[in-house]
């Protein structure tokens, strides 16, 4: 994998004027191509369907932003065939010549990086920075993979008098990518790379609520010049097309972002063996989260509310990465409870196309109402510290739910040990550190963590003690970047290992071992 110096994207400073102004053009192009239609792409062809999946932009559902045909389940299965067909003339292609591709597709997002992010902002909802964000991790995957094959394009030997060892990997075959409409564009490019840069073949499905942003990828890919059938686009509905894409004898790899409960299911249908398949399915799925930042009696405050917000409500809590839950201690809960409250009031919400929204929406409404429920419960359940009301005009336009925080929460309500997914903070008192971590790993997930603390102990325990794969120190516990913090969890939070990382690409790959008696 590579090592330092590689570079993170960098991301764009719209405090410049000329940048903001780019990005209000780049936006202006981008609303006035709203409406378009998408086709499904396999082996480099077109296929549209009478059924229709309807992008709405969260902020203004009035705005289709795109719409884009549904592929049946015999459309997913041609798609599987193609890939499938294609994998013998692309798994031989060297090591070095899939990587140029995918430094193409590098180049390709980086021409047209405030497009990209225009449609991120009308598609998924995302503020400005959330969204320019998205699209520099997409960038980041493509160097980070292409460098990381080049490094492990080469066998290891071990050879001895009258012995020849060799070992080395090869692809696995066809992958399935489903991937969620969150980091829309990041993930579901960091996930298609890796399946291609080691010589697997893809069907890339979108989430429902972010095919548009797909079919720009999608455009980016074809545009390289790889071969029709590398990568196929299949948008569609899950529970119509998932079930065939995931238990496919034909399918070797399926590569999975999204909730615990699709992720667990994906594990469970792709385990499936019938006289038809001849090995089993791997399955790298990155799910869910319920993240906890530990709030020490000596934290430095200022630093420690900050991050806080960030990390609960940036994206409107929308990140798996997300906190939602902050646990204090008792020394200083009254304190940050008031500091916090102050911080959140300030908080606004607004329209993703204008640069000074910190708060947008979420992602649709069956999430607006998931959410909303939880706030009924969380009245029941504890003590509401905050709550942000949303504007008439705004609640009129599009899926908004504005931050909340409740306090005096227990650890067995339900507000803080399900997964919320939205802009909603639980706040939970402990008696001292020991209690904290304990309180901290109460919890199925094991994905993100924080600790604000002075104390070299109490930091020196948590590294040791809080189990979770991404720690952060005085930090917030969101924002990973490639290659610097590689992202992901393990108990329910995720199989498999960390996107970014090291290992990463290993799980698209068999090691071989060859030996010659010479
Ligand atoms: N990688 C993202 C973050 O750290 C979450 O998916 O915020």
């Amino acid at each position: 994998a590579p090592v330092l110096p590689f570079i993170n994207e960098p991301l764009t400073d719209f405090g410049q004027t000329e940048n903001q102004e780019a990005m209000q053009a780049a936006l202006k192009s981008v609303r006035e191509e709203c409406g378009l239609e998408y086709p499904i792409v396999i082996s480099g062809k077109a296929y549209e369907t009478r059924q229709m999946l309807n992008s709405r932009c969260p902020f203004d559902r009035e705005i289709i932003v795109g719409r884009v045909s549904s592929a049946t389940p015999d459309l997913a299965n041609e798609a599987i065939d193609a890939a499938r067909r294609t994998f013998s003339t692309w798994s031989a292609i060297d090591a070095d010549h899939r990587a140029e591709y995918v430094e193409l597709i590098a180049r390709g997002l980086q021409e047209r990086r405030l497009e990209l992010a225009s449609w991120i902002i009308y598609e998924s909802g995302k503020p400005w920075i959330d969204a320019d964000a998205d699209v520099a991790e997409a960038i980041d995957f493509c160097h980070y993979y292409a460098e990381s094959m080049r490094q492990m394009d080469h066998s290891l030997e071990a050879d001895l008098p009258g012995e020849e060892n060799e070992y080395f990997y090869r692809p696995r075959g066809v992958a399935v990518i489903i991937s969620p409409w969150n980091f829309p564009l990041a993930i579901l490019t960091g996930m298609t790379v890796a399946a291609i840069v080691t010589g697997n073949t893809v069907v890339m499905k979108p989430a429902e609520q972010s095919p548009v942003i797909a079919a720009k990828l999608m455009e980016i890919i074809r545009a390289t010049g790889i071969p029709d059938g590398v990568v196929n686009y299949v948008p569609g509905i899950g529970e119509e097309i998932g079930p065939d894409l995931v238990s496919s004898p034909d399918v070797d790899i399926v590569a999975f972002t999204g909730s615990r409960e699709v992720g667990l299911e994906i594990n469970q249908k792709a385990a499936e063996s019938t006289p038809a398949h001849n090995s089993v399915k791997r399955v790298v799925a990155e799910m869910g989260g319920k993240n906890a930042i530990i709030i020490d009696d000596d934290a430095d405050l200022d630093e420690a509310v900050h991050g806080v917000v960030e990390s609960a409500f940036g994206y409107s809590g929308q990140k798996c990465s997300a906190c939602s839950r902050v646990i204090v201690l008792q020394p200083i809960y009254e304190e940050f409870c008031s500091r916090l409250k102050a911080a959140v009031e300030t908080l606004q919400l607004g329209p993703c196309d204008n640069p000074g929204t910190k708060i947008g929406p979420v992602i649709d409404q069956d999430a607006q109402e998931k959410i909303e429920h939880y706030l009924e419960i969380g009245q029941e359940e504890s003590e509401l510290l905050v709550g942000i009301e949303v504007p008439n005009k705004l609640k009129k336009m599009g899926c908004y739910v504005g931050p909340h925080v409740f306090c005096n929460v227990s650890t067995s309500d339900r507000i803080a040990r399900e997964e919320i997914f939205g802009p909603v903070l639980a706040v939970i008192q402990a008696r001292d550190f020991s209690e904290a971590i304990r309180f901290a790993n109460d919890t199925d997930f094991a994905l993100t963590g924080g600790v604000y603390s002075r104390s070299p102990v109490n930091l020196k325990r948590a590294r040791t003690e809080f189990r979770v794969g991404n720690l952060y120190l005085n930090r917030p516990c969101t924002g990973a970047l490639v290659f610097r913090q590689p992202f992901g969890g393990y108990r329910m939070s995720g199989i498999g290992t960390k996107a970014g990382g090291p290992d990463y690409l290993h799980e698209f790959l068999i090691p071989i071992n060859i030996t010659e008696n010479t």
